[in-house]
Parts: C-alpha cells; structure tokens; sequence
C-alpha cells in the first residue's frame, strides 16, 4: 500500500448531502463524473432508496441513522468478502465502543444484537477494471431510532444504538466509524491475520456446530477458523472442509 493508499480520517473529504435516494448511488456518481477521490466519504441525512444486500432496501429515517458511502480506489482489487470484513469489522468497533457492547457479526454483512439488525454494510464495484479498481463501502448504523416500522420488523427484527441504552449522536458515530474504519481498510493490506482473527472472534462462532450455505449446497460442521485465502475451515461428520469465503451465503 503506498502512502497515498492510507486512509486518514482527517484527510477523507466529508461530501455532505441532505436526503438522497442512496449514497453508494451518490458515490458511483461522483466516480462516473471522474470527480472521485479515494477516501472521500459520502454522508446523507436521509435516503429514499437505501440499499441493502439482494435488493433488500436500508430503512433511512432522516436524521436517525448513519449513512455513509466510501470510495476505495486501491493499487490493487481488494477480495469481496475482504472489504465486506472490513467494513463489518469497523461499524463493530463503532457500536461497541459507544455501548453496545454485546454487538456481533452475522455472516456476511450484518451487525446484530440478539439477531435484531444494528448495522448493515454494503460493499459494492460496478464494472471492475483490475488496473484500476474502484470500490464503494456503504454502511448504516441505526443512531436514535425508537421504534421501526412493522413492514420492516415482519422482515427482520431490528435496533438501535438508542435502544440499547446508548446517547450517541450520528456525528459522534460517524467520526468513529471513520477512525476504525481506516484502521480495518489498512489491515486489510498490512495485517489481514489480525482482521480475520477479529472477524472470527466477531461471529462469535468459533468451536460452534454451524450450518454454511453456499448456492450448492449446506454443509454442517464445527467452526474451526476462517481467512481470505483458505475460506472457511469446518470440521465436519466426514472430515475437514474449506469453503471460499465468496461462496458462503449464510452462516448460522
Ligand atoms: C445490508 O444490510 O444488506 C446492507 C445495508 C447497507 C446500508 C447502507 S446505508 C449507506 C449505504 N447506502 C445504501 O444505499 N446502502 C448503504
């Protein structure tokens, strides 16, 4: 990684926006327009078409939650799964340390307490060119949300960090999130045992007997670890298994 490739939380430039419809959409733009620099952070008070994974849609109550989008344009392709872990990694760090302390990971992308959604990331690449990749990392964290609305609650249990007893604003959050942010997205390169070791212990899964979709098939074992370049490590009724981390759909 070369200097320039560091993220800085003081250096990432603030693009501030009132209600959009999202700003990974917002920072694809900006990247389209050729206006893009790598670090630059896209805020919204609110949007009207926040995206989650498989076409789920981010509920953004205006003022209630993060919005966040960061454009990565590193030296080289990141792995999918590994910038997922990044960012699931640094919104982890964020809950936790402003008091949701029982904060977990669930595979792939979600950050939960007790299964009820707390943060969610979204990292997404629209045409890869492998010399010159371009990333966008889309995270939501729910701030000061009271209460959701029900056709959002019939679809998953979710929360908030005001919920959980926390008084965090979305500024303290986001400038935060930016800190340990840049500290994972420089692991990535510097110290990927390190956040892969984090992750595992973040599942809090490790040891456990678990169930690994992938588009194929499910395969049930105990956890034994996971990393970039080896996938998934299971012991299962029939001897060890390593799934690719791209090809697990769900871990539970
Ligand atoms: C998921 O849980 O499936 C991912 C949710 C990601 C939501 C964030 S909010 C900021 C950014 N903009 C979006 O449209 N989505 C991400």
């Amino acid at each position: 990684m070369t200097l320039e490739e560091t993220l800085v939380p003081g250096r990432m430039r603030r693009l501030r926006h009132g209600i959009v419809d999202s700003t990974n959409e917002r920072a694809f733009a900006a990247l389209q327009e050729g206006t893009a620099q790598h670090g630059d952070v896209h805020l919204a008070v609110g949007q009207t078409s926040g995206r989650g994974r498989q076409g789920r849609t981010w509920w953004s109550e205006p003022g209630a939650g993060l919005y966040c989008s960061v454009v990565l344009l590193p030296g080289a392709p990141y792995s999918p799964p590994a910038l997922t872990m990044a960012g699931g990694m640094g919104a982890l760090d964020t809950v936790r340390a402003l008091g949701a302390v029982r904060a977990r990971l669930k595979w792939p992308n979600d950050v939960v307490v007790h299964d009820a959604k707390l943060a969610g990331i979204l990292a997404e690449t629209r045409g890869l060119d492998p010399k010159r990749p371009a990333y966008v990392l889309g995270i939501g964290i729910n701030v000061s949300q009271t209460s959701f609305p029900a056709e959002l609650l019939a679809e998953r249990d979710a929360t908030s960090l005001r919920l959980r007893g926390s008084q965090a604003s979305v500024q303290d959050t986001e400038d935060l999130l930016l800190q340990y942010l840049s500290l994972r997205v420089d692991q990535l390169q510097h110290d990927p045992l390190r956040l892969e070791t984090d992750f595992l212990v973040g599942l809090a899964l490790r040891g456990e007997e678990v169930r690994a979709s992938t588009s194929q098939e499910e395969v049930e074992g105990r956890l034994l670890g996971l990393s970039l370049e080896g996938g998934l490590h299971l012991a299962t009724l029939y001897g060890e298994r390593r799934l690719p981390l791209e090809w697990v759909r769900s871990l539970g």
